[in-house]
């Protein structure tokens, strides 16, 4: 079934770069634009809960309906399959990350009491992605898809997108207990530089060490 209705996604500010074969099909990978025009099936997909936001944005739907509306396409970059969007990766660059949320936003969505409070706790956690360089907010790829390198390919895409404009580092976030999640970063040359408690609120957490993971961009 396709999913989408695009033949030609450079129309819409979405040009493929590269291009890789895996068992015999396709996928093109591309950096989103700031005008781009999604299809609904892609909102939906980028706008996924995180875990780490439950505790004080409610559950992934709650966070899905609210994100979906606020996406920055050009902190995006995808991989396609056929028309598909099977992939993406979701980064904080210059202090601005994959959702553009104002409190206009919040309190559109929440009332003015409670978008208020969620409001302040969300940018908490925006001042500390922020302080990287680059930060990667999200990597995602189809459950179907996954184990084909897809997910590799897109962090040596983001790479290489990344040291064309001139930025230095990537960092990442990883749950202590996501081991098959570390031994992949670093296969890929992450390395963890700081490892942190959770404090106080550790129990609203999936859990409450945190390895703070990062690469030099050459
Ligand atoms: C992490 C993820 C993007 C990897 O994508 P992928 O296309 O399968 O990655 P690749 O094919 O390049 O590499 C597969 C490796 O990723 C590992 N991996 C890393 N994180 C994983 C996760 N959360 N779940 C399953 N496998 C994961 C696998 O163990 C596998 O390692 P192996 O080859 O030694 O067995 C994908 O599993 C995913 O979207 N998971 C859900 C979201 C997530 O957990 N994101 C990262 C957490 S910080």
């Amino acid at each position: 079934m396709r999913m989408s209705h695009r033949e030609d996604y450079s129309e819409c500010g979405n040009t493929p770069v590269k291009a890789i074969e895996v068992h015999g099909r396709a996928y093109h990978f591309s950096l989103f634009n700031s005008d781009y025009k999604p299809v609904p099936d892609e909102i939906e997909q980028v706008s996924v809960g995180k875990a780490t936001l439950r505790f004080f944005m409610g559950s992934d739907e709650i966070q899905k309906k609210f994100f979906a509306k606020v996406i920055r396409w050009d902190r995006f970059v995808g991989v396609r399959c056929a028309d598909k969007l099977v992939g993406y990766a979701a980064i904080y660059r210059d202090g601005v990350g994959p959702y553009d949320a104002g409190l206009k936003d919040f309190i559109a969505e929440f009332g003015m009491l409670s978008g208020s409070f969620k409001f302040g706790l969300y940018r908490l956690f925006e001042m500390r992605y922020s302080r990287s360089e680059c930060y990667l907010f999200k990597l995602y790829v189809s459950e179907e898809y996954r184990g084909k390198g897809l997910g590799e390919s897109l962090i040596d895409f983001l790479f290489g997108e990344l040291k064309l404009r001139g930025l230095g580092s990537l960092d990442l976030e990883v749950y202590q207990k996501n081991e098959k999640a570390i031994r992949f970063y670093e296969r890929l040359g992450f390395v963890t530089y700081k490892i942190f408690s959770i404090p106080l609120v550790g129990r609203f957490f999936p859990d409450s060490v945190v390895f703070k993971m990062r690469k030099d961009i050459k």
